[in-house]
């Protein structure tokens, strides 16, 4: 996997050390931080699961190999419900889509092994200050509690570090590990859209559940 692509990454916008502000830089930026658990049963699943080693960082690119090595070993998890990158070209436009100012992206580790990916895409501020969520785990970490950790996480920042105001999922009808996932962290389901996402080539219909900050704990 090692190569000049990996070397020598094409041009992009610098890295994004302070769009969200002096807060925001010195929470998501740079080295890993630990994250604490959110949503209505937090506190068991924290104790249970050992969640309290779950760390969260923005992308690097020398993370890029095990990231393409955990997609593809993730290929019967992410089905037909999300698309991440499965090449190097992939992967940078990723690196560079998290240094922009409307998108925030995180690696989700425990020790040495990355267990998920969270995202926060097309960030609106003015009067909407919402988020779009997007998420996966990577095998053979998923089933374990440890997503939702990280989610929990990156809402927390969500709320607080990037100041939004809104934070939505949207998720396929028939997805039901991850409305699991979101309904347990508290979000409310608002309606129902039609060939809402294009995932994978196919425009496919999502349910659309969202979460306010006065609702986050
Ligand atoms: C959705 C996804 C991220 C969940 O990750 P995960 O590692 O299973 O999540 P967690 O272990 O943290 O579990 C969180 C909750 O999901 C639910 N869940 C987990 N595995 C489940 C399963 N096999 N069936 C039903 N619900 C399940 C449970 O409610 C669980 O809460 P619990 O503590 O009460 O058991 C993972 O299945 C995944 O990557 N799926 C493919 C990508 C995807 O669908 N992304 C979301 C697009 S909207």
């Amino acid at each position: 996997m090692e190569g000049p692509g990996w070397r020598h990454p094409p041009a992009g916008p610098p890295a994004r050390t302070d769009a969200r502000g002096p807060q925001a830089a010195g929470r998501s930026g740079g080295g890993p931080s630990t994250v604490h658990a959110g949503g209505r049963t937090s506190r068991r699943r924290l104790a249970s699961s050992g969640m309290d080693r779950i760390q969260l960082r923005p992308p690097r690119e020398h993370d890029g190999p095990t990231f393409l090595a955990a997609v593809a070993a993730s290929r019967d998890l992410h089905a037909s419900w999300v698309s991440p990158p499965v090449d190097v070209e992939g992967y940078m436009a990723l690196l560079f889509r998290s240094r922009r100012r409307d998108h925030a992206t995180y690696l989700a580790w425990r020790d040495d092994d990355l267990v998920g990916m969270v995202s926060l895409n097309d960030i609106v501020r003015s009067n909407l200050a919402s988020a779009s969520l997007g998420y996966y785990a990577f095998a053979p970490f998923a089933g374990r509690g440890w997503m939702r950790q990280a989610l929990s996480g990156v809402i927390g920042r969500a709320f607080t570090a990037h100041d939004l105001h809104r934070v939505e999922a949207n998720i396929q009808p028939d997805n039901v590990r991850s409305r699991a996932l979101i309904e347990g962290l508290g979000f409310r389901r608002e309606g129902y859209s039609p060939r809402l996402l294009r995932v994978r080539g196919e425009w496919r219909d999502h349910e659309r559940w969202a979460l306010l900050a006065d609702e986050w704990p």
